[in-house]
């Protein structure tokens, strides 16, 4: 037991008398509110149960919180922003922090992604880039280009844009035929070629070409833009082979069309990068952000757009709105001051290098798991990792909820699960010794449930 173990006082007025009226997202609502998992405080790298207990966060919360939680810095400045300005309207109105974390966030994103649009969510983040897509061909002259092309398996939000352009199937298949016009790229995960990958795959980087034949058969003038998540998170980690997103950005240029790369997850040093762009040396046309931006402490997510997209929209009379477009809570102040002070934590304590030089000791220090029961396939990169799991017959998704629930009532560790897939992505301050206390519990669950 970590010797953060006993830092909160047990609070069991903390405990809700009634579960029922909650409809929480994405959740089991029956089991949990059989079996809740409550969380009632956090420091660093802890999670705090309302009794207590310490839970090491195995998954930075949801994939946000990079700077460890409730950093000092991040809660003085949502303080003060909260006594000083608490909302502050973005139409045609704003406030000096928007401007400087745009700044800040600009300044970290490569080549000419120089002018960013605020969102309050990755979902919305997505949907913002599409229409900014379906909006610049129209300004441009090639109002014809309105197919959006995703990718199987991928992951881009829950708004009618993103579940459209994402290939997670449940995530799609009970809403209607959401937006018109979608296409899909092949997912890029092969088992049998790549099972037990450190990084990125050296099979796969030809899946890129399947965008070709999608392109002959719809015609690029009808193609607006293509959208990947660089790494794919939320469908249980699929690095990108070797060389797919580079070809994948050749695609795109030889047939004029944009290419968005989703950093909801990858953005903000996950993968030892202020972004995904960077490590692979592509520069896409817009990137999507949220979660890190500022740690997780407060919701915010954008775009981050090139300079010749913006400055397409930038015509017509001065007074006139360039973009019909936006959220009442856009660059809200709480979460501006919030970004502002994380991004200062980013630069200060080196957290994105940080996650860079630690890769090679999580990934051996992950991969040690290999051999424990029911694992068939291990994936990492960056500060990420992926355990899967064989699933029970008839039962997909059932051994990785016993990890999950088990890990977090009996072991102390949290962790995110998709199918039989267990997601690991902890805080980028995690130390050493903190790696080696998450894979002692990792092991002990895998070796505890049936
Ligand atoms: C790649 C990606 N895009 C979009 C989203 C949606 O973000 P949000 O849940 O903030 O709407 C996520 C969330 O995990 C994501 O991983």
């Amino acid at each position: 037991m970590s010797s953060a173990a006993n830092l909160r006082p047990a609070n069991d007025s903390q405990v809700p008398n009634d579960l029922a009226a909650w409809w929480l997202p994405f959740t089991a609502n029956r089991a949990f509110k059989a079996r809740p998992r409550l969380i009632a405080g956090a420091k660093g790298m802890y999670y705090y149960t309302p009794d207590g207990r310490a839970v090491l966060d195995g998954a930075a919360g949801l994939w946000c919180c990079n700077a460890g939680h409730n950093r000092d810095e991040v809660v003085a400045a949502i303080q003060a922003q909260a006594a000083e300005l608490d909302f502050a309207p973005a139409f045609q109105f704003g406030h000096p922090k928007a401007f400087a974390l745009a700044s800040r966030v600009a300044a970290l994103a490569p080549g000419d992604l120089d002018h960013v649009f605020f969102t309050n969510s990755g979902s919305e983040a997505v949907d913002t880039a599409l229409k900014i897509a379906l909006a610049y061909w129209n300004i441009s002259g090639q109002g014809g280009r309105t197919r959006l092309i995703g990718r199987e398996r991928g992951y881009h939000g829950v708004g009618f844009g993103g579940i459209s352009v994402g290939g997670i199937v449940n995530n799609r298949k009970f809403f209607g035929n959401a937006l018109a016009g979608v296409d899909h790229l092949p997912h890029t995960y092969n088992r049998a070629e790549q099972a037990y990958s450190r990084g990125e795959p050296e099979w796969g980087g030809h899946l890129a070409d399947a965008l070709e034949p999608i392109i002959a058969l719809h015609d690029a003038s009808t193609i607006a833009a293509v959208i990947v998540e660089p790494m794919s998170g939320s469908t249980g980690v699929l690095p990108p082979p070797k060389g797919y997103l580079q070809r994948l950005r050749q695609i795109c240029d030889r047939h004029g069309i944009l290419l968005i790369f989703d950093e909801v997850i990858t953005g903000f040093g996950r993968l030892g990068f202020p972004f995904a762009a960077e490590r692979y040396g592509v520069v896409p046309d817009m990137i999507t952000f949220a979660k890190g931006v500022n740690s997780g402490a407060v919701p915010m997510g954008g775009v981050i757009v090139r300079k010749g997209i913006h400055d397409a929209f930038m015509k017509g009379p001065e007074w006139g709105i360039e973009l019909f477009h936006g959220y009442t809570y856009s660059a809200h102040p709480l979460a501006c001051a919030a970004g502002l002070a994380a991004q200062d934590l980013y630069r200060d304590e080196r957290l994105f290098e940080r996650a860079r030089e630690l890769e090679g000791a999580w990934a051996d220090a992950i991969f040690t798991l290999k051999g424990a029961p029911n694992v068939i396939d291990i994936r990492t990169i960056g500060l990420v990792a992926a355990i899967e799991l064989a699933s029970k017959p008839g039962a997909v998704g059932a051994r990785a909820y016993e990890a999950m629930e088990r890990g977090f009532n009996e072991f102390g560790l949290m962790m995110r699960i998709a199918g039989d897939t267990i997601a690991l992505s902890p805080p980028l301050v995690i130390s050493q010794d903190e790696i080696g206390e998450l894979v002692e519990k990792m092991g002990k669950v895998l070796r505890a449930i049936g």
